[in-house]
């Protein structure tokens, strides 16, 4: 039983696990190297509490339980005693390393030792330790309180028995866990690149603006943000960044090439809400661009990315990335999509699908739509995901 957390990082991932862990009754003990970021921790944690308090959901006593099961430390062997370590701090290999050498000289060997990194492997990360087969990855989403997925990372050097406890601790801390093997973006940021990647190109094309693209999301879809929406809130630099590193990654793959116009935007520092520009203009009074309201062009855009989405979810499967429920798990608890992918393209129909791609394909004769061999072999089988 994991009873005794160390989290090592105080910043936006690791103060949330800290909150997550607290909550669900661990003993939490949050480094930072920073004070600043524990003391800022801190007070962001008494301003969470205190609304949750105001919207009924806690009451003080709940409050002080929380507080009082975690202790800000300024030194790493402080977490000495812990059954578990997830490291939340700045996204460099090395850097990693250097923390779980010495992380290492303090734990105990039967502590699991996890890392919530985005994008580097796990197997790199586990490769650093003395004792691999204890590293796994537990990959929370922003912010971990409220998000309800998290991907557990299994490297190839990681116990089946350090995989179970790792699954059985995060489910009692109430999240759905969908578990991925340890490949570039694991599930949601694999899946969800053409989400932006799609539109960007629709865009590039003069398909269509920014806002008439967000709008057919939206109205024919039900997602909550438009793709261009979206990347101004995550920061043009960041998104930009995971979908570089997704190419790369996947020795590039062209069906995840990174946008020229995102790229531009990143360079010139539009970089969304945070700098008050990006595809929008965020200052006082600045009105939004009307979308175009041909509801033809709202589903012919609106199907081209859906159909772009499933593809991907559809090629996750078939490269066994995960199962169809936790890749539809992923999308739909890890960034709020408002139907898991396998699910519409079986509700669109599998046939449409593969009808479809092929049509861009024809199209374009660009490797970037061809169709997942798992969805043409699915339709001659006259075959469903669920
Ligand atoms: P952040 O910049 O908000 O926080 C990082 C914290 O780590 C800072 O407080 C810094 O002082 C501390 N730190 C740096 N080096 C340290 C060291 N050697 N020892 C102790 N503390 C150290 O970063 P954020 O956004 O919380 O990301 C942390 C990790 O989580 C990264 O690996 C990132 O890829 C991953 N992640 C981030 C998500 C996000 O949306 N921000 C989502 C999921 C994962």
């Amino acid at each position: 039983m994991v009873k005794k957390v160390g989290i090592i990082g105080a910043g936006t991932m690791g103060s949330g696990i800290a909150q997550v862990a607290a909550t669900a009754g661990c003993a939490v003990k949050l480094f930072d190297l920073n004070d600043a970021a524990l003391d800022k921790a801190k007070v962001s944690l008494e301003k969470i509490l205190n609304r949750l308090i105001e919207k009924g959901r806690i009451d003080s006593e709940e409050k002080n339980r929380i507080q009082g099961n975690i202790e800000y430390v300024k030194r790493l062997d402080a977490l000495a005693a812990s059954d578990l370590t997830i490291e939340a701090i700045v996204e460099n290999l090395d850097v990693k390393k250097k923390v779980f050498h010495e992380l290492e000289g303090y734990v105990s060997e039967n502590c699991i030792i996890a890392s919530n990194t985005s994008s580097l492997s796990i197997a790199s990360i586990a490769a650093s330790l003395k004792h691999p087969s204890r590293c796994v990855g537990i990959h929370f989403f922003n912010p971990a309180p409220l998000m309800r997925l998290v991907e557990v990372i299994p490297a190839i050097q990681t116990s089946e028995k350090i995989k179970s406890i790792t699954q059985e601790t995060i489910e009692s801390w109430g999240k759905i866990v969908a578990l991925a093997k340890d490949t570039p973006g694991f599930i949601v940021n694999r899946v969800a690149r053409p989400f932006y990647g799609e539109a960007l190109r629709i865009y590039e094309e003069g398909g269509a603006d920014f806002a008439t693209i967000d709008q057919a999301m939206k109205s024919q879809g039900g997602f909550r943000m438009g793709p261009f929406e979206l990347m101004d809130f995550i920061g043009n630099d960041v998104n930009y960044t995971v979908t570089e590193t997704v190419f790369k990654e996947f020795y590039y793959d062209p069906r995840y090439r990174p946008s020229f116009t995102q790229k531009r935007l990143s360079e010139a520092g539009y970089l969304g809400r945070k700098s008050g520009k990006g595809y929008y203009e965020y200052g006082e009074g600045v009105e939004k661009p009307i979308p175009n309201d041909d509801s033809n062009l709202a589903t012919s855009i609106f199907e081209r990315v859906l159909i772009m989405l499933i593809n991907e979810a559809a090629d996750a499967l078939f490269l066994n990335i995960a199962s169809a429920k936790d890749i539809d798990n992923a999308m739909t608890k890890g960034v709020n999509y408002p139907k898991g992918l396998l699910a519409w393209a079986d509700e669109k129909g599998i046939d449409w699908c593969v009808n479809e791609l092929d049509r861009m394909y024809d199209v374009y004769h660009e490797d970037r739509y061809r169709c997942s061999p798992i969805l043409r072999k699915m339709k001659s089988k006259n075959q469903t995901f669920f």
